[in-house]
């Protein structure tokens, strides 16, 4: 994995911030935004899309992942997530069916850096792996390998 330098961290906050402008959150009022860096050194962006129907909402780590898988990504090197709180410290979090979701593509090692934001600057960044917060994933592999052998 390429070093994360404060530059690039610095960038992939600005991505998240800027998407996260974009945010639909008409009922939560919650704006998230994040910013997946890909394996090609691109970075994209992504925000919460809420529905009228609650349950169709998609959460910006998954509009961010989906659109670097669209453009042909499957290689993934860093998230950065920001949410238009306060100060949520270790409770900014990916949700559960994000991490999942991110499993699918991301090595376990990938990191993953999270923050409030506040007045456009984000506050107290937590770094953590992919693996902290999903250590178990139901992965790809017990689909694609062949069925274990009975005992
Ligand atoms: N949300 C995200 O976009 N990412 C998360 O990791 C947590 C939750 C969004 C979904 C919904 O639009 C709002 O935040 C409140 O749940």
């Amino acid at each position: 994995m390429k070093k994360l330098s404060p530059q690039l961290i610095k960038e992939l906050f600005t991505v998240a911030a800027r998407t996260m402008e974009n945010s639909y959150s008409p009922y939560s009022k919650f704006k998230v935004g994040a910013a997946l860096l890909a394996g090609s050194g691109k970075i994209y962006g992504g925000t919460n899309i809420e529905n009228a129907s609650y349950g169709l909402t998609n959460c910006a780590e998954r509009t961010a992942l989906f659109a670097a898988v669209a453009a042909g990504e499957r290689d993934f090197e860093a998230l950065a997530i920001v949410f238009n709180q306060k100060d949520l410290g270790p409770l900014s979090t990916p949700c559960g069916a994000c991490r999942q979701v991110l499993a699918e593509f991301c090595r376990p090692e990938m990191v993953i850096l999270t923050a409030a934001i506040s007045s456009g600057k984000a506050q107290r960044i937590v770094r953590k792996k992919l693996k902290d917060y999903y250590p178990f994933p139901f992965s790809p592999q017990a689909l694609l390998k062949k069925t274990p052998k009975k005992k």
